[in-house]
């Protein structure tokens, strides 16, 4: 089953459903010990590297964050050779660096989800892990996609605090002051148990968020009201520097 070379793996988030560059995709959906993951795994060349691709709410967006398989999703990608993984995760910015279409690699994360199935040690009889994640993302891997950002002429904003909130609603105007007080950056639903999960299961992981509005609130109009349609359009915009960075990563 293993696909022996894929260099990266890329999970998209909202907006971002394929790589339009992949080229001579295969199809992959390998059941793992935890279940089916979210879709189908498409594994194909870029620039002559191999480089695996996982929507992580499914092609067709029908998974909630809350529903997500997220051990089975990191558990198919390390089936198929991954040991590296680039999560691209749409998010809300709340400080100032983190306006709309900016593309963030952050280096920290706080946790505020609950209920969802957050390790591989959660069955009865399996060792009980008790990873080291003072550093939430591979540092090495994050200083390659900034390295690749860098080459490929792609503006990337080094660092910043995810928060990862339960969803699927957006959040409050009083929610979001507590982020930003807890010293939180970045809002989005998916960062977590992923991050963590990967950790778990021994695979280099570093997240791209890709800011689609200003979290409720944190923006200049604070009566501003968050549409899907500005979500998508501003994913969109900030997403047309991705392929030249995941090339040259
Ligand atoms: N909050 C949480 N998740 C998000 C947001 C937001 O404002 N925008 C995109 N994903």
């Amino acid at each position: 089953m293993t696909v022996s070379t894929i260099e990266l793996a890329v999970i998209g988030g909202t907006g971002l459903y394929k790589l339009a560059d992949l080229q001579d995709v295969e199809t992959h959906q390998p059941a793992t010990q935890y279940g089916a993951p979210s879709g189908p795994i498409r594994v194909g060349t870029l620039d002559g590297h191999r480089v695996a691709f996982l929507a992580r709410h499914g092609e067709g967006h029908s998974l909630p964050p809350h529903k997500i398989n997220y051990r089975a999703n990191l558990a198919a990608l390390k089936a198929l050779g991954a040991t590296r993984v680039l999560a691209l995760n749409t998010v809300g910015g709340i400080t100032e660096r983190f306006g709309p279409r900016v593309l963030a690699c952050p280096d920290q994360l706080i946790d505020y989800t609950w209920g969802r199935i957050s390790t591989v040690c959660e069955e009865e009889g399996t060792e009980v892990l008790h990873i080291d994640f003072g550093e939430p993302y591979t540092c090495a891997l994050r200083g390659e996609v900034l390295a690749a950002a860098q080459r490929s002429g792609v503006a990337l904003v080094d660092g910043g605090c995810y928060g990862a909130t339960q969803g699927p609603r957006l959040e409050t105007r009083a929610e979001i002051a507590r982020l930003r007080r807890d010293g939180c950056d970045l809002v989005g639903m998916t960062g977590m148990p992923e991050a963590g999960l990967a950790r778990e299961m021994g695979l280099d992981y570093a997240c791209l968020g890709i800011v689609a509005n200003w979290a409720a609130g944190a923006g200049p109009d604070p009566d501003e009201v968050i549409t899907l349609q500005d979500v998508l359009d501003h994913v969109a915009a900030a997403s047309s520097g991705l392929p030249a960075l995941l090339r040259a990563l």
